[in-house]
């Protein structure tokens, strides 16, 4: 984890400016007022680095991870995507970018077929894209499942006879079978126990080391945050409140917001470079 891409002047490899996303509420209060979920959100993310997002339940954390992976479209602003401004690109274009940013879920297992094996879990993005034969993709699927962790023997599991942790091991070989140039991570970790939580925590961090992955990481767990990103975002109503490095954050928070969720952490004061796994 670095800031160097920031110091060097670097351009950055996500840029967000002033994103802006209103639900709308005409059917259900028969009213055209709208719920205005992100309310000019502006940052940057740098090749190689994490940004961490945090905030209350409500404050847009999902509405903008949506909106990145091309899942909702903004209702204004600008994400540009090394340098191509991705909010104005037609459907076919999106395909593209949508494979580059991936998006991992907090429960991934709703999005995988229980009866389907793990090896055709794996396959199965890479298999619609049609680019590679079917030994290719296997190999890939092998070598990723020995990455997260997983014994290549598992290929012939079905989905539901995984544990949680394994579940979301899987979830992070299936986007990584795409490729991605971001993983966005939607509380991804939070319903999974604490000694697994940091086990898949040290693999993000062993993934970046090894491919310069970089991440937005969304969760509620300040400690979590400040752990592993090089810059933290707090976000309250719509808005980013405060934005800074986690020591600065986390020892001279300056916003009601983080103050409140740092009073929401119970384990803050661990200062390695890795997560405990006990
Ligand atoms: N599809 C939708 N239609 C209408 N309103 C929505 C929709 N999705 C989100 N919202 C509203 O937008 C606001 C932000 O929701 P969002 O899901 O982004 O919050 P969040 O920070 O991810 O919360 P949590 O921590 O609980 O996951 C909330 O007021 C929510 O009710
Ligand atoms: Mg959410």
């Amino acid at each position: 984890m670095n800031t160097a891409g920031r110091d060097k002047g670097m351009q950055p490899l996500l840029e967000v400016e002033n994103l802006v996303k209103t639900y709308s509420r005409r059917r259900l209060a028969g009213s055209g007022e709208g719920v205005r979920a992100l309310d000019g959100v502006s940052f940057s993310i740098f090749r190689g680095t994490t940004l961490a997002i945090v905030g209350e339940s409500g404050s847009g954390k999902s509405t903008l991870a949506f909106c990145l992976a091309c899942l909702e479209k903004p209702t204004s602003g600008a994400i540009r995507f090394e340098d191509k401004d991705i909010v104005t690109l037609s459907e076919k274009d999106l395909r593209a970018i949508r494979r580059q940013m991936q998006l991992i879920f907090q429960d991934p297992a709703s999005s995988f077929n229980p009866r389907w094996g793990v090896g055709e879990i794996l396959i199965e993005p890479l298999a619609l894209q049609g680019n590679l034969g079917r030994d290719e993709m296997r190999t890939r699927a092998h070598a990723l499942l020995e990455q997260v962790g997983l014994s290549s023997s598992m290929e012939a599991k079905l989905a539901s006879e995984l544990s949680g942790g394994q579940r979301q091991r899987l979830a992070i070989a299936r986007a990584l079978m795409l490729e991605p140039k971001v993983l966005i991570l939607d509380e991804a970790l939070s319903a999974l126990d604490c000694s697994v939580q940091a086990q898949i925590a040290n693999l993000l961090v062993d993934l970046q080391s090894s491919c310069g992955m970089t991440y937005l990481f969304i969760t509620h767990d300040l400690a979590m945050a400040a752990h592993l990103a090089d810059e933290i975002a707090v976000m309250s109503k719509g808005r980013i409140v405060e934005h800074g490095a986690p020591n600065k954050i986390l020892n001279q928070p300056q916003s009601v917001i983080t103050r409140e969720l740092l009073a929401a952490v119970p384990r803050l004061g661990f200062a390695g470079t890795r997560v405990a796994e006990s």
